[in-house]
């Protein structure tokens, strides 16, 4: 059989070249509502993306169609150069990890370990030392023989992790597995999906509702709301240059000024004029419509009344609360000036207390760098 594809000769290096995933204008309908509507990406090999998003914004939709376990009402998923829209999941190169780890209880971690080779018929001979190898990786080394019941919560992801990853896909899907663990426990397990993403370097898509784990963990995020994506990008880009107010706002942005958008850009809120800058050109306000701000409560400095910063760049305002998180006091302000608006203001050096009481009159200053401008009308519910 020959085809064009087939008579071009594939080297290494393009091999190499090719995505580990594309996504290209993907869709998903249940009924009438579009779960998904047309999600492109690319995921070069190797790289850890993080599918960031609330609950309901088709994170799990869009995995799911990745692994074959729904197929696509629009456009069509590659992975490794292959179009993979007629294969089922058991024939993809992927390994999974969900938020319910589905172990088989009555087996021993080993046991789980094996299922899938033993599915996908690995030779016998082959199959315990493999199995050693992975209980080692994820550091359960000596615990093989143990059954999930006799486990702790973290050495159960292990397993299931161990589990995801025996057969050596060419990528491990992550569909919030650390969703229902404490703090603690979950902090420790990123780090480790950290670890062993490097140490294999296995390209991985994983699913989240946490900004932080996105950040901590990706080569690149995505960040999904209402089936759409909003923006995909490295996390520092995502961070610094959200490119909606929505990805602002999810990644932790805690003032959103209204107002109306002059050219500079600025916002003009009462009498004073805002100068800030528009992180992304498709998103940012024309002059004369409504804008909306984003400011993050940490790039807000505080000062004291009298210790205002150069004339014309600070805003008077009053402390109505604080609340003390010991590295750090967070500020809730109302700037009259501005219509009374609230505002959030961290100071990151308290030395240990708040050092302004609730009624003090205070000074806030930005830089324009930070005040991050965009069309109000992507904002929903954003005043007409
Ligand atoms: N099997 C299904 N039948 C009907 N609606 C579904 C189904 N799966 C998901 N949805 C809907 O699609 C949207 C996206 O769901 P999902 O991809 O699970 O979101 P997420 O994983 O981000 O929480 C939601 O509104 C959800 O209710
Ligand atoms: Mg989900």
């Amino acid at each position: 059989m020959t085809s064009t594809a087939e008579a071009v000769p594939r080297t290494r290096a393009h091999a190499e070249a090719v995505p580990a995933v594309e996504a290209l204008g993907l869709g998903r309908r249940y009924g009438t509502v579009w779960a998904l509507e047309d999600a492109s990406f690319r995921l070069e090999r190797g790289q850890f993306l993080t599918v960031l998003g609330p609950s309901g914004s088709g994170k799990s939709t869009l995995l799911k169609l990745v692994a074959g376990f729904e197929r696509p009402d629009r456009g069509h998923v590659r992975l490794f150069g292959a179009e993979v829209d007629t294969v089922p999941p058991h024939r993809r190169p992927i390994g999974m990890v969900f938020q319910r780890l589905a172990l088989f209880p009555h087996m021993t971690a080993a046991g789980n370990i094996a299922f899938p080779l033993e599915m996908r018929r690995f030779d016998p001979r082959e199959i315990p030392a493999r199995v050693e190898r992975f209980l080692e990786l994820v550091r359960l080394r000596g615990l093989g023989h143990r059954r999930p019941h006799e486990l702790s919560g973290g050495q159960q992801q292990r397993v299931a992790i161990a589990r995801a990853l025996v057969f050596e896909p060419g990528l491990l899907l992550l569909d919030e597995p650390l969703a229902s663990l404490d703090v603690r426990l979950k902090e420790e397990m990123q780090l480790e999906f950290r670890r062993i993403q490097r140490e294999l370097g296995v390209t991985t898509i994983n699913v989240t509702h946490d900004q932080r784990e996105a950040l901590v963990l990706s080569d690149r995020v995505i960040v999904m709301q209402g089936g759409r994506i909003l923006q995909e990008g490295e996390p520092e880009t995502v961070w610094r240059d959200p490119a909606h107010p929505f990805v602002a706002r999810f990644l932790g942005v805690g003032t959103m000024l209204r107002g109306l958008a002059e050219a500079g850009p600025a916002i003009r809120i009462g009498d004073r004029r805002l100068p800030g800058r528009a992180p992304n050109p498709a998103t940012a306000p024309r002059p004369g419509r409504p804008a909306v701000a984003a400011l993050r409560a940490e790039r807000v400095r505080i000062f004291a009344a009298s210790g205002s910063p150069a004339p014309g760049t600070g805003f008077a305002c009053r402390v109505t609360d604080t609340v003390f998180e010991g590295d750090r006091v967070l500020y809730e302000l109302i700037v009259p000036e501005l219509g009374e608006v609230r505002l959030r203001a961290v100071d990151l050096d308290p030395g240990g207390h708040a050092r302004y009481r609730p009624g003090t009159q205070v000074t806030v200053a930005w830089s324009p760098d930070d005040l991050l401008l965009f069309d109000a009308s992507l904002e929903p519910g954003s005043d007409p």
